[in-house]
This record gives structure tokens, sequence and C-alpha cells, in this order.
């Protein structure tokens, strides 16, 4: 048979086929588009076409393998058997789908939060970016205080900066309500330093803040104790070493007996078994003032921690900056807690 009937008649043939033959989908792929199906050998048979006829017999050839691929296509997207069906088998089990953890700062955060809520302490937010009077004037550093030292700050404009501690959110609190008050805050806070594995441009703190009539210095320990034996066991103990804060009077850092059984519990405490927390102290009365409580009938205590140093501990992280670089393989690991 002349080649370009025998082209006309394998159209034929596959125009007039609307179902998948009953050979299946795969010998028709393999009769006609195959190694050594029908077009690669009317191809090869072109290359003996003389000159003049090439151009109109190579185009038929061309016309019979689209309509080839169209029939293939539309049969292998019909066809229950196509190759995709493995995708669509209802009984392979799912492959799941990745869940996040919590991250190790949030796991302390609502820790430290739940601890507190237990005695009475409610939540208190303030804004990162505060004004000179909450974060410092109202807290007792004068302008030009040698004390605003004590924590190097972002300024933003004149009279705003970012906030360096979350005592900013006492004042707001005391402003805008009345004793009994019994609160903590906690939030993120910036100082201008040199970030290193010990310390960083911006963290979190948790403030405390206790006012109410005839509050003591023993409440104030008795409430550290609690949190101490809550927060890391029964048998923690606590111990206060005077110290100074501009806001409170008298002032105190506390520590906690962290132990000395291993090289590393030397290491961290210093070969003194003992660790500092926080800061804290009864509230000044002139701070008491500059937000209109009187300080002949109230006093009140407070207390200032950072988390990332606590979840140091708590978790054994050596170095601050891995809270910050979102590495999954570092936040993964806390997928149990
Ligand atoms: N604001 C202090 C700091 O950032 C921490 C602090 C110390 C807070 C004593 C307090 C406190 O409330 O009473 O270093």
């Amino acid at each position: 048979m002349e080649l370009k009937e025998r082209i006309v008649k394998l159209e034929e043939e596959v125009r007039s086929l609307s179902e998948v033959p009953a050979s299946g989908l795969e010998s028709f792929r393999i009769a006609y588009a195959g190694k050594k199906g029908h077009l690669k050998q009317l191809y090869e048979e072109l290359k003996t076409v003389p000159n003049e006829m090439k151009r109109e017999v190579g185009q038929s050839i061309n016309k019979l393998r689209v309509l080839v691929d169209e029939k293939l296509a539309s049969w292998q997207e019909a066809s229950p058997l196509n190759n995709k069906a493995p995708e669509q088998d209802a009984t392979r089990p799912g492959s799941g789908q990745a869940q996040g953890t919590v991250h190790p700062i949030t796991l302390v955060k609502e820790e430290i939060i739940d601890i507190f809520s237990r005695i009475g302490f409610t939540l208190s937010e303030g804004p990162e970016i505060e004004d000179d009077w909450h974060n410092f004037s109202a807290l007792n550093f004068p302008p030009e205080h040698p004390a605003r030292d004590m924590q190097d700050t972002f300024f933003v404009g004149k009279d705003q900066a970012l906030r360096t501690h979350t005592s900013s959110v006492q004042v707001r609190v005391m402003e805008g309500s009345k004793p009994p008050i019994r609160t903590i805050s906690p939030g993120r806070v910036f100082r201008n330093e040199a970030i290193s594995a010990r310390s960083h441009c911006m963290f979190h703190q948790i403030e405390g803040l206790y006012i109410d009539k005839g509050v003591s210095f023993a409440d104030l320990k008795q409430t550290l104790l609690y949190f101490a034996k809550e927060f890391l066991g029964e048998k923690t103990d606590i111990r206060l070493r005077p110290s100074y804060f501009p806001f409170t009077e008298p002032s105190a850092e506390v520590d906690v007996y962290w132990g000395l059984d291993t090289e590393t519990d030397h290491r961290i405490t210093k070969g003194t078994g003992w660790l500092e927390i926080m800061g804290c102290g009864m509230v000044d009365p002139d701070v008491l003032r500059n937000c209109n409580i009187d300080p002949e009938i109230y006093s009140g205590f407070a207390f200032g921690m950072g988390i990332e140093r606590i979840a140091m501990l708590r978790y054994q992280v050596p170095d601050i900056r891995m809270f910050f670089e979102n590495d999954v393989r570092f936040l993964d690991q806390f997928r149990s807690f």
C-alpha cells in the first residue's frame, strides 16, 4: 500500500476510536507512539519519499501524531487506571500535616502567668514605644540621672523610646486603677546593647506589682518563694541580696539555689550554687505619689525578671540568640514540653 494511503487509513482508524480500544490504553500507545510503533515507522519511511512530496507527507504524519497524542491524553484523563491512579487510592494512609510547636519563650511566659494567676494576679500590658514619663521619670529616674545609663535606650523621636523594661507598665496600671492592685505584665523590651550569647537588643520581661494597705517586705519574700517553688520544685530555696533600683526602696536581687552537683552547675553559678533570677523591692513612695497613690495609706512591692534568662536555665539553652533565629531544628525540640 502506498505510504500516503496508509497514513489516511491509520488516521481514520484512530479517529473512529471513541473509547479506549479493547486491548488497552498502553498497548494502543505502544502500537502508535512506541519505539517500534506506526509513527516511528512512518517517519522512518519519510526519508525515502521524493523531495517534492516530503512536505505534504510529513505534514500528514504530523497530523496523525497530534491526533494520537490527543486520544491518549483524553483517555488518560478519563481512565481510572491512568498514571495518576495511585494518588487517588482512597485507602492510602494520609501524609499528615506538620504541626508547629509553641515557642520556648511563650511556654515559659505562660507558665509564669499561670503560677501568679493562681494567687490572684491579673494580666496587664503596655505599649512597646513608651514616653519618657512612663519608662523613666515616673519611676524616679530624673533627667540626667546617672541611673538612666543602666539601660541603654533606643530613642524614637524626642520624647519617645522603645521601652527598656516592663516597669513602665507598673506606672500605667497605677495611674489607671485604684488599689488593691495585683498584676503581672509580660512584654518585649529593647536595649541598645551588643548582641552576644548572653545579651540581646530585644528580649522579654515579666513585671509584677502588688499594692494594698499594709503590704510588707515579708509578703514580697513569701510571694517570690511561692513562685520559685512552683516553677523549680518544692525544695527550691531563695535568697535576697541588697541591690539598687531607682523605683524601689529597699531593693533586692533574688537568687535561687541551683545546686553544685555537676560541672555545668559550677560554671553557671560561678561556683556559688546560687543563680540570680530577678530584681525586686518595695515600691518607692515617690513612685506611688507620681501615680496618685497615697504612700501614707498604701504600700506595695514590685519585681521584674527576664524570660529568656529563665528559659535558658530551664531548657539549658547556651545562647540567647537561638530564641530569635527561628531555626526549626531548635524550635522542634520543644514539641514534647
Ligand atoms: N526593671 C528592672 C530591669 O529591667 C527589673 C526590676 C527590678 C523590676 C526591680 C522591678 C523591680 O519591678 O522591683 O532591670
